[in-house]
């Protein structure tokens, strides 16, 4: 069998319907991928003995092995590459990987996973590396943690598997059924951006301080993920939209919510969203508003993005959605 010159491979963004930060504590959380925005990213042949680059074409950035990296983008990316070739699975030369990205960075829609499951899924497949899922999944877990210390396994999951999940730290996934309706999602981002691994931190040191207080609302948050996970499959959004509001209020009391946050989110409820509630690890990021239909959340989008949101997306979940970027050529 020759092999391809080029491989071209996408992955979804998502959002954490239910369960930020207590997720880090063990408690269920819900995510669902969103085909848009998401990554891509293709890998080619280049010449044997040439070193790897990589390109971010958002950044008009490149990279080549062996050389510091000039900008912090890329950093992650020389990151993956030699945790790639440590494999042994792809040569250390000879290839090059193009990566483009509409996930905003720093905002809740795991960016970073995203462009991981693109660019390995592009790599692997270039060299014809079969791996599963399961095993995308535990290698994007792999550069999260080179880059974030100790990420959840969230965002790993639910990206590399593009499908619904009930996710709990420790145990195998539970991936979630197509919902008897999908959902109708805006998602907003407030144009502020965070950095995950300081806002687990300062969680981390609220828990230190109000132990009791932290790990009450992680429990409380934990079964509304459970709950959330029921009303999901049974597509009962009126119930999915007051269990999210409840994850919101919780969240605000943990104090990773902001001004911005808070504001999106009282300009959604006002026009009409079942609910609404940050999403990733807040203090700025994107918030998500379930809406009645398609039509509702154009009409929530509109709203909010009257309302300062720099930047709306309009997405419906149901099962297929994760799935139909991954192969992805353009
Ligand atoms: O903001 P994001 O997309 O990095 O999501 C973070 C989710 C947290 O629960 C806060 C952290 C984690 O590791 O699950």
């Amino acid at each position: 069998m020759t092999r391809p010159q080029s491989f071209s491979a996408g992955a979804p963004s998502k959002l954490i319907l239910f369960g930020e930060h207590a997720v880090v504590y063990g408690h269920a959380a819900v995510a669902v991928p969103l085909a848009e925005p998401c990554a891509l990213a293709t890998a080619g042949l280049t010449q044997a003995g040439v070193p790897v680059t990589v390109a971010l074409e958002d950044f008009k950035l490149t990279w080549s092995r062996g050389e510091e990296p000039a900008a912090s983008e890329l950093r992650p990316f020389a990151r993956l590459v030699e945790s790639l070739v440590k494999t042994g699975r792809v040569p250390d030369n000879g290839w090059a990987l193009a990566v483009r990205s509409a996930v905003p960075i720093g905002c809740g829609l795991g960016s970073g996973a995203a462009v991981a499951a693109a660019s390995l899924r592009a790599v692997y497949g270039l060299f014809g590396v079969s791996r599963s899922d399961a095993d995308l999944s535990a290698d994007v877990y792999e550069v999260e943690r080179l880059l974030h210390g100790s990420p959840s396994g969230v965002d790993n999951t639910v990206i590399a598997h593009g499908r619904p999940v009930l996710f709990k730290k420790g145990s195998p996934p539970k991936f979630l059924p197509a919902p008897a309706r999908a959902l109708r999602l805006a998602v907003a981002d407030t144009g502020w951006r965070h950095k995950t691994a300081e806002v687990v931190s300062d969680v981390a040191q609220r828990r230190r301080e109000a132990p009791g207080l932290c790990d009450g609302i992680f429990e409380e948050i934990g079964s509304l993920a459970a709950e959330g996970a029921r009303a999901f499959e049974s597509g009962d959004h009126r119930r999915l939209g007051v269990l999210m509001d409840e994850n919101q209020g919780l969240l605000v009391r943990l104090g990773v919510s902001s001004g911005s946050l808070d504001h999106l989110v009282g300009a959604a409820r006002a026009a009409g969203a079942l609910g609404a509630k940050l999403c990733g690890a807040g203090k700025g990021g994107c918030m998500a508003a379930l809406a009645e239909s398609g039509e509702h959340a154009l009409r929530v989008a509109r709203a909010l993005e009257e309302e300062g949101a720099k930047r709306v997306f309009v997405a419906r979940v149901g099962v297929a959605e994760g799935m139909a970027c991954r192969e992805r050529k353009d």
